[in-house]
């Protein structure tokens, strides 16, 4: 999708004078679908949580930035991502999630598929109840698969089909928790939805956002001081993901009355630490030494997008009876504080309905992550092809 003439300048202008990125980037449908294809269809973007798509048996039909995807899961309880798009004539082959037995059965024509994508049969072929296609027509006739990888449970694909391979993506973070925090000693806990009246890229900069922390989120921080994370040190770990550390957000007793499991071979100094991360275009983590908050931003329009949330503790012992309360704890607080959130984004939302939300200024201390998102928004936006590896 190309950008106007007008929206172009106004764009490359902003870049250069290094100053935040327009209002109209915020409201305009224009440069929205700029945005879906240059960031979002380009790289590798989350579509939800494979703890979500438990069932053995089950297919799941999901709209991702307006297009039909399918997610099965067969009963070896292996996961498959497809488009949810029928070979014959393009009906949508599953409307409603549903448990699927071991066929996909098309409404149209009723074609039928395998929950793995194979071609299984098409009925009356060739005019009579007999016939069949042959091998090679067959093969040709499996559902078209959409490339994806689980990480930490979040289900990544790459819809363009030329982003660069997810190890690389996601290399400075693997490399930073996959040892010490390994995935496997995961345990879902919780999944959560909300609404979020406002720009995608609102709820990003929101994310990457301590200052607002005292005013916001009272609750989380004994003083100004120590919500404000002082002592945060921001971490740039490639072009695609930047965030942050605290040293000691995560020693916060007040979080659980009875304190969560922390991993196996964390130090209690380490336990403490916070690392928040957001993955371009849509991904957010915060990791702790008792537990994982994940959330995939799925924009729908210029002006809304939708939060998924999943709440994770470590291992299979925080997940016992004795936790329940805790756990119930660290959701209402985490949902709380997306609650709060939602007011906030609406506000930026309607801020920027005027130009003169275009004139912000950075503060010098708060404000680094917002300028290095918003510099990656208009490398992105403004070169054709944005495809540099990590730091
Ligand atoms: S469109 Fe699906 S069977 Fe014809
Ligand atoms: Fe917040």
């Amino acid at each position: 999708m190309a950008i106007s003439s007008l929206n172009l300048s106004q764009l490359q202008k902003a870049q250069v004078e290094n100053r935040q990125l327009p209002a109209s980037s915020y409201t305009n449908r224009e440069i929205f679908a700029a945005e879906m294809e240059r960031l979002f269809t380009a790289g590798w973007m989350s579509i939800g949580f494979a703890s979500r798509f438990s069932k053995r048996n089950h297919a799941w039909p999901l709209d991702v930035l307006g297009q039909p995807l399918l997610i099965t899961r067969n009963n070896r309880g292996e996961l498959h991502v497809f488009y949810n798009v029928c070979r014959h004539r393009g009906h949508v082959l599953v409307a409603e999630a549903e448990s699927a037995g071991k066929l996909l059965r098309c409404p149209y024509h009723s074609w039928c598929y395998s929950l793995n994508g194979d071609f299984i049969s098409a009925p009356y072929w060739n005019g009579s109840e007999a016939s069949h296609p042959d091998a090679d027509q067959k093969s040709a006739m499996n559902l078209v698969t959409v490339e994806y990888v689980i990480w930490y449970d979040v289900i990544f694909v790459n819809l363009s089909g030329d982003a660069q391979p997810f190890g690389d993506f996601i290399y400075p973070l693997d490399q930073r928790w996959s040892q010490r925090r390994p995935e496997s000693d995961l345990r879902c806990f919780s999944h959560k939805n909300f609404a979020m009246e406002g720009n995608w890229k609102l709820v990003a900069e929101n994310f990457l956002d301590n200052y607002h922390l005292p005013w916001v989120h009272p609750e989380i921080g004994s003083s100004v001081e120590a919500s404000l994370g002082l002592e945060v040190e921001n971490l740039h770990l490639s072009n695609d993901i930047v965030g942050f550390s605290h040293p000691t957000a995560g020693a916060d007793k007040s979080k659980t009355a009875k304190p969560l499991p922390v991993w196996r071979d964390v130090d209690a100094i380490e336990a403490g630490r916070q690392d928040l991360f957001f993955l371009f275009p849509n991904t957010c983590f915060v990791m702790e030494g008792s537990y994982l908050w994940s959330m995939t931003l799925q924009p729908s329009s210029v002006d809304q997008c939708e939060e998924q949330l999943a709440l994770y503790v470590v291992g299979e012992k925080a997940t016992a009876e004795q936790y329940s309360e805790s756990r119930c704890q660290l959701s209402n607080l985490i949902y709380n504080i997306n609650a709060q959130d939602a007011k906030v984004i609406q506000g930026l939302q309607k801020g920027r309905q005027c130009d003169a939300a275009s004139a912000g200024v950075y503060t010098p201390f708060h404000d680094e992550l917002a300028k290095a998102f918003h510099q990656t928004v208009f490398d992105k936006l403004l070169s054709a092809k944005t495809q540099r590896g990590p730091i």
